[in-house]
């Protein structure tokens, strides 16, 4: 557990596999040693995690401030809108915005990390705004900058996904982990939770498909990487344009929609909503449904990192078969695991 203080943590890259790991490990530990009633409220005691939200949230601010809270610290909401809106040199506009650099600097005389959630506008998406955002904080802060979400990562999502399949199969060699593409009625999805879940599931060695239609293409980079993750870590990437055949054997299935960078460039282009609804709309089929379920393995999870879009993306009945014989969905499993990843993160990088 040496090597981590200080560090930022903007992406899945940032970490080594084994580092991973480690993380994974120390967030088992702190998990089962709370439920035995050993709590470690002197971990991060007197220290203050700074949260920068964009966007709204369930999961990601409250994970994160019971988290602190169960360390013993505290965890600070900043909404840009009520401090001066923090923006990159030269888009500043005087009274209302601040430079990053200052905003990170102030911080940093008075907080151990800073945390900001910042996916940005769709057209932006391909040239990595948000994330250039992110790390301009990064570049600026004396304290750790975590990601609780940009237009490319959602890292802490991923390691969630990540705890709740090795929760539920010991490990993670030999797991057949699908990520498939849902559908929804909002064009406006981010594609960072599919990013982090399949970067992950490389990394880790899991033998991994990516379903999707045509057009709903991630970003190329990660593609590569999760190629280059898949040779070293002895598992394996495919991708297929195949909803049903993603299913197929599948210990974990991950479907999540997002929205394809091509809708929001020409010739359909952002200015042509109502073309760029029907092509979504054409995609209806990939629904998640219990007779799908009933194709994967018999152990098989169902997972998505919520909220999801019930009735479009995935029926209720299989999103609430929690229990029982045969598959079961583990949603309220991953989303506890917001919290015991986020613990083990912080109580690493900010002791
Ligand atoms: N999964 C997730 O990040 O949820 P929130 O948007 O509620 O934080």
């Amino acid at each position: 557990t040496t090597g981590f203080k200080g560090r930022d943590f903007l992406a899945e890259t940032d970490f080594t596999v084994q580092e991973i790991r480690t993380i994974l490990e120390v967030a088992e530990e702190l998990k089962r040693q709370q439920a035995m009633g050993i709590y470690h409220d002197g971990l991060l005691r007197a220290k203050t995690l700074f949260m920068l939200f964009y966007n709204q949230s369930l999961r990601t601010r409250n994970s994160f401030e019971a988290g602190m809270t169960q360390l013993g610290g505290h965890a600070h909401y900043l909404d840009p809108d009520k401090i001066y809106t923090p923006a990159l040199e030269g888009k500043e506009v005087a009274y209302s915005t601040e430079r990053v650099s200052d905003v990170a600097r102030v911080l940093s005389r008075m907080g151990q990390a800073i945390a900001i959630r910042c996916y940005g506008d769709p057209v932006d998406w391909e040239y990595g705004g948000a994330h250039n955002l992110i790390k301009e904080f990064a570049k600026w802060s004396d304290i750790p900058v975590l990601n609780m979400e940009d237009d490319i990562y959602h890292p802490f999502q991923g390691l969630a996904d990540m705890l709740t399949v090795k929760e539920e199969f010991g490990g993670f060699k030999g797991v057949n982990f699908t990520m498939s593409w849902a559908y929804s009625p909002s064009v406006h999805k981010p594609r960072a939770v599919p990013q982090s879940a399949i970067l992950f599931a490389t990394m880790l060695g899991m033998n991994v498909t990516l379903a999707h239609p045509k057009g709903f293409d991630l970003a190329p980079d990660i593609i590569k990487q999760c190629e280059t993750y898949a040779e070293d870590g002895g598992g394996s990437f495919r991708i297929t344009n195949d909803f049903e055949e993603g299913f197929k054997g599948a210990h974990v299935v991950y479907p999540k929609a997002w929205a394809p960078v091509t809708l929001f460039q020409p010739p359909v282009g952002i200015n042509d909503p109502k073309k760029s609804q029907e092509i979504m709309d054409s995609f209806k089929s990939w629904k998640t449904t219990s007779e799908l379920m009933d194709t994967a393995d018999k152990k098989a999870i169902y997972l998505h990192c919520l909220p999801a879009d019930r009735g479009y993306e995935v029926n209720n009945d299989v999103m609430d078969k929690t229990g029982g014989l045969g598959w079961r969905s583990a949603i309220f499993d991953e989303a506890e695991n917001r919290l015991h990843v986020q613990k083990a993160v912080m109580s690493l990088l900010m002791k």
